[in-house]
């Protein structure tokens, strides 16, 4: 595997769960095959979890790690070919991938939608420039339409949790105040598509994502009769993406509370807003997954990792 940037570039998600299972039990097993490597995160939008363990697993790897904040302290990038660039654009991602990649064996990138033009998003402009122009292998960190990393951490934190065959796995639609991407949602569908369960999406009307990923799943539009016997329940708020990245409906009546909840588990990518998306006592309760999540965060990058170098 060259590149990790879709749950597509995994081969056998039950081989790579397992494989980051035994390196959660001994972190640094594989602490000599990063030496004397060095991974490059750039981000152009702010993280606590993936920054934090991304660097945690590269390290686990003995990879040296720089991180910079593209965003707020790199050059405005250009990355349509043939520009003459006498606007608000300082560098070109040519020249920018180009000369990164020769600081490092492997670069991370952190780049979201902006919720303003569809086609642009789906380009993934930012981490295909990148693809496109770099010399060394590129990891997802959360681009405009998907978030690979997550999604792997979410199918770690599934087996490790689950105790039936096949359990039903509900990914709700939940209210919040801002227009949020459809990465999460995305790849978490992605990873259920590989995975054997009962799934079923379910959100208010004007909430469908983008029907290339959710074709096959169950959608409910009836949040109650969704939850009905659930295993584990997900949810993330979206933005709508037919009337793209507009907030439609911010109905409280979406929250997930205990008592929606059920004997399901609680799961979540955070940060979380809470009394907003979920309501005090979920979060508070030992039904929510949200932490271990997030530790998984370190071995689903780890595991990623592991696989590009092996590949180098
Ligand atoms: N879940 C997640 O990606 O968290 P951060 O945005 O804090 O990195």
């Amino acid at each position: 595997m060259k590149n990790y940037v879709s749950i597509t570039n995994i081969d056998s998600l039950p081989n790579w769960v397992d494989e980051a299972l035994e390196i959660k039990k001994n972190p640094k097993k594989y602490k000599n095959l990063g030496e004397d490597k060095t991974i490059v995160l750039l981000f152009f939008n702010n993280s606590l979890r993936t920054r934090l363990s991304t660097q945690k697993a590269a390290q686990n790897l003995g990879m040296e790690v720089i991180v910079m904040n593209f965003g707020s302290e790199g050059w405005t990038l250009e990355f349509t070919d043939g520009t003459v660039m006498d606007q608000g654009k300082s560098e070109h991602v040519k020249e920018a991938a180009q000369v990164v990649s020769q600081y490092c064996d492997v670069i991370g990138i952190r780049a979201f939608a902006n919720l303003q033009d569809k086609e642009e998003d789906e380009a993934e402009l930012v981490i295909n420039g990148f693809i496109k122009h770099a010399t060394v292998p590129i990891l997802n960190m959360e681009s405009s339409v998907g978030h690979p990393l997550q999604a792997l951490a979410d199918a770690i934190t599934l087996a490790e949790n689950n105790t039936k065959p096949k359990p039903k796995v509900v990914l709700s639609w939940a209210p919040h105040p801002k227009a949020l991407p459809h990465a999460v949602a995305n790849s978490f569908i992605e990873m259920m598509h590989l995975q054997d369960a009962d799934f079923v999406i379910t959100h208010p009307k004007g909430y469908e994502l983008n029907t290339n990923i959710t074709k096959g799943a169950t959608i409910e539009y009836d949040q109650e009769k969704a939850l009905e016997n659930a295993d584990f329940v997900y949810v993330k708020n979206w933005s709508s993406y037919q009337n793209y990245g507009q907030v439609l409906n911010q109905d409280k009546n979406w929250t997930i509370t205990l008592k929606k909840l059920g004997a399901a588990k609680f799961m979540h990518c955070l940060p979380v807003r809470r009394n907003v998306i979920v309501e005090d006592a979920v979060l508070d309760s030992n039904q929510s997954l949200v932490i271990e999540q997030a530790n998984n965060r370190t071995f689903a990058a780890q595991i990623a990792l592991k696989k590009i170098l092996e590949n180098q």
